[in-house]
């Protein structure tokens, strides 16, 4: 499978955020990682669809939009007018509707992915796969960048992988996201993941382009 790399802008500067992703795109970056979250699903505030259609201009790469939030289905079509392109929402907030959440997201003409956090078992995520473009797993506790990764990640990947596999689904994009470097992303790739989140890895480098490059696990 192809690695994707996703720089999180949750890492960027907030003031000149077009310029940011335009430099992504320029470093050879696959998405552009939207870290959106609410004060209420996670304790921070970051921003919302109305910067993702100020960022749309700025780079024809994929918007990848992580839904840190309450009730996701209310703000997909605010989203989709913004020019996202993916929309992940997490499980533990959508519960019973995460199905209608995926296909609603879907019907706007986005990618759908769930999302589970680094306590929620990888089970959860196998009724929903099917309807699903993208399954992220959260290798940090969501709510910032900078923490370390969370290494029992490695084994519900290999376990989700295999699932996927053994339901003809083995092609599935695999997100990994939060606390992933250049150190550790071999063994993410390794345990089944094909996109690669990185924030602090990306923006603190001294070298963009190639810290972008080697995440890619080559
Ligand atoms: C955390 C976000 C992650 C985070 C990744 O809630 O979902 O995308 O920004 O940042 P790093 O790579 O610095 O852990
Ligand atoms: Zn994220």
């Amino acid at each position: 499978m192809d690695i994707k790399v996703a720089p999180s802008i949750l890492a960027g500067d907030f003031a000149r955020m077009g310029e940011t992703v335009g430099r992504l795109e320029q470093n050879g970056a696959d998405y552009v990682h939207c870290d959106v979250m609410d004060g209420n699903f996670v304790p921070p505030i970051t921003f919302g669809s109305q910067m993702i259609g100020h960022i749309r201009p700025h780079t024809r790469l994929p918007l990848d939009c992580h839904l840190m939030v309450l009730h996701p289905e209310t703000h997909l079509e605010s989203f989709a007018r913004a020019g996202a392109d993916i929309v992940t929402v997490h499980a533990e907030e959508c519960r019973g509707r995460i199905v209608q959440t995926l296909n609603a997201i879907k019907g706007y003409g986005m990618k759908a992915g769930a999302v589970i956090n680094p306590d929620t078992p990888v089970e959860r995520l196998f009724d929903c796969a099917e309807f699903a473009d993208m399954l992220l797993l959260m290798s940090v506790v969501p709510g910032w960048g900078g923490q370390k990764f969370i290494p029992s990640t490695l084994a519900k990947l290999e376990k989700l992988r295999s699932f996927l596999i053994r339901n003809g689904r083995g092609e599935l994009d695999i997100e990994v996201d939060g606390g992933i470097t250049e150190e550790n992303v071999k063994d993410v790739i390794s345990a089944g993941a094909n996109v690669i989140v990185a924030g602090s890895a990306v923006f603190r480098s001294a070298d963009m382009k190639g810290t972008i490059a080697r995440l890619r696990g080559v």
